[in-house]
């Protein structure tokens, strides 16, 4: 631990400008490929990854990815291009095991089959074909066939692709007509173009693939990046709070290494303690084989390095953070002794200023940092009372379980101080000139609460079991409810139930009866929570770091998550759990924003 320094993300290499509506557009021309990264330590192997960049620039390919920098009111356009081949233009086939028998892409069922559950009478292999790609801006405010829509994913453009395989998803050509008529894109096999015109508040989105029934293998390989929005009336002018290099962009992953530098994820569904060992699971039973309901790595990976040190002087920092682990919830404190029992007590305070969509009414002051899967927290950490020399330590009391409530989680075992317990060791050096705000003075922009709702959308979060094996979480589901307040459960296949009317709000009603927490997001807006309602009725209101917009919202277990939000873009959106590997098992549903 400790000896990588704590490596900054770069910005994203934009390939030109052009114009649109009137408007600048920014360029960009980025791939997903598999490249080796040092990962791990120098002294170990290099490590197989997948991650964005763009051809024909050297340097630029990285997990996580390189950060694109955008403005508010000048919009980007990017070609995302699935450049998953190797170096003779073949195809390359997944790094992990892909479990054929969910809901998922399966480009090899051909074009009538891709996109579906399908049915199998013994347990089947693995699929070892071309691997499918769709990018999603996670938290833009988008139109459908930019959006990354789950079934509008595509294969690369290899020679070799096998006959009989769907080369595109169900999506695809509906879009690339779209994407065409909208803003004069072509695609091109293996590609898509995608604009995103930033017309919502500053803040820290990112993008990473979301392909049916395959995201947490992807994003797992290192599909994801952050996308740093900035500018206009909803940002703070230059110079307020720290920039430049005080300014630094944290991606933190738990991941698992073999001994020769690999990733490591299970192949098999017996992995993380499912009780109900002893497949071959079909054709008796439904239990998918490779799939797990949950993943957790024991190894802490902060901007593509494991455990690394970050040599900071005595200033103030802002650290835009996003958890872009499959399923951990991180419980974020910084703190003098990283094996200290837990709860651990925090050293410094955190000061949270932001969330998804932007920066909170007012900062909160924290001793620890709760960040789900996929939510971002923008903190201000100030160093310029620390003694120099000082040695502080970022851990983690967040658990290897889905995150359920309770601040530390008692599930949180005593083993795990020393591997997914700890997160980056923190060296504080000399003085520094710091001009920015302090974090108690800062005059924030105001945010806009939205206006009373008309219609209610009510979803349940349900987790549905083995018919045949007791015990064993076959999926996780949204659906609506039933009136004795049982879950009905739909599948993503089913007929869409939720349908927002453009210009209108609505209330969103999660009721979680499922015994974990869910960080369930929406696509195409930012929304707001309004509060949660727990089983014997008492009601609270946001926690203070989520006064501001978001995206992404802890659904407590037996308890009612109430939120609001507006869709102002017609289309076909969705919404689901940021549990990656739920999200890929059924829990996710499209919805229609209707005109
Ligand atoms: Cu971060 Cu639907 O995604
Ligand atoms: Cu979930």
């Amino acid at each position: 631990k400790y000896r990588t320094e704590l490596p900054r993300l770069p910005v994203m290499p934009s390939t030109g400008t052009t114009s649109f509506g009137g408007a600048q557009v920014d360029v960009y021309s980025i791939a997903a490929r598999q490249f080796s990264q040092q990962i791990l330590p120098g002294s170990y192997p290099r490590t197989t990854v997948w991650g964005y960049g763009v051809p024909g620039v050297a340097g630029s390919f990285n997990a996580p990815g390189h950060t694109i920098e955008a403005r508010v009111g000048r919009p980007v356009r990017v070609t995302w291009t699935n450049g998953l081949v190797d170096s003779g233009g073949d195809w390359l086939p997944h790094l992990f095991t892909v479990d054929p028998t969910l809901h998922w892409a399966n480009p090899g069922g051909g074009t009538a089959a891709r996109d579906t559950r399908p049915t199998f009478t013994s347990t089947p292999d693995p699929y070892t074909g071309p691997v499918p790609l769709v990018t999603h801006l996670h938290g833009a405010h988008v139109t459908q066939e930019s959006d990354g829509y789950p079934e509008a994913w595509t294969l690369p453009a290899a020679a070799d692709l096998p006959t009989g395989y769907a080369a595109t998803g169900s999506y695809y050509d509906a879009y690339k007509a779209q994407a065409a008529t909208r803003f004069g894109a072509q695609w091109q096999p293996g590609s898509s173009t995608y604009q995103y015109q930033n017309d919502q508040r500053a803040a820290a989105l990112w993008y990473h693939d979301h392909v049916l029934g395959m995201t947490r293998l992807n994003v797992q390989a290192g599909l994801a990046g952050m996308y740093l929005l900035r500018g206009g009336s909803t940002d703070l002018s230059p110079g307020v709070l720290p920039s430049g290099t005080a300014e630094i962009a944290l991606v933190i992953q738990d991941r698992c290494f073999n001994s020769d530098g690999s990733l490591f994820f299970p192949t098999s569904r017996t992995f993380f303690g499912d009780t109900t060992a002893g497949g071959p699971w079909l054709p008796v039973t439904d239990v998918p084989p490779y799939w797990n309901p949950e993943s957790f790595g024991n190894t802490i990976v902060v901007n593509g390095a494991s455990w690394p040190v970050w040599h900071a002087s005595r200033k103030r920092y802002r650290l835009r953070l996003l958890n872009s682990c499959n399923a951990r919830t991180l419980v974020l404190k910084v703190v003098t002794d990283p094996l200290a029992d837990r709860p651990a007590t925090a050293a410094l305070p955190i000061w949270q200023i932001g969330s998804d969509g932007g920066f909170l009414p007012a900062a909160a002051q924290l001793s620890q940092a709760l960040i789900a899967p996929a939510e971002r927290a923008d903190l201000v950490l100030d160093f310029s009372a620390v003694p120099s020399g000082t040695t502080l330590y970022l851990i983690n009391e967040g658990p290897d379980v889905p995150y359920h409530g309770g601040i530390p989680d008692t599930d949180f075992a005593a083993a795990d101080h020393w591997t997914s317990g700890q997160v980056m060791q923190i060296v504080v050096g000399g003085a520094a000139t710091d001009t920015s705000v302090p974090p108690a003075q800062l005059q924030l922009p105001a945010v806009k609460a939205l206006g009373s709702a008309g219609q209610t959308f009510t979803v349940s979060l349900n987790e549905a079991d083995s018919t045949v094996f007791d015990g064993a979480p076959v999926i996780g589901a949204l659906g609506s409810l039933n009136a004795d307040g049982t879950g009905a459960l739909e599948m993503w296949d089913d007929p869409v139930s939720v349908k927002p009317v453009v210009g209108t709000v609505g209330a969103w009603d999660l009721v979680n009866l499922t015994v974990d927490g869910h960080p369930i997001h929406i696509h195409q807006t930012q929304f707001q929570v309004v509060s949660r309602t727990a089983a014997d009725g008492t009601v609270r209101g946001p926690e203070s770091w989520e006064t501001g917009f978001k995206d992404t919202v802890i659904a407590y277990p037996g308890e009612t998550t109430r939120l609001k939000a507006a869709f102002d873009i017609p289309g076909r959106y969705v919404y689901h759990c940021h549990i990656l590997d739920h999200e890929d098992n059924e829990m996710m549903r499209p919805f229609d924003v209707q005109s």
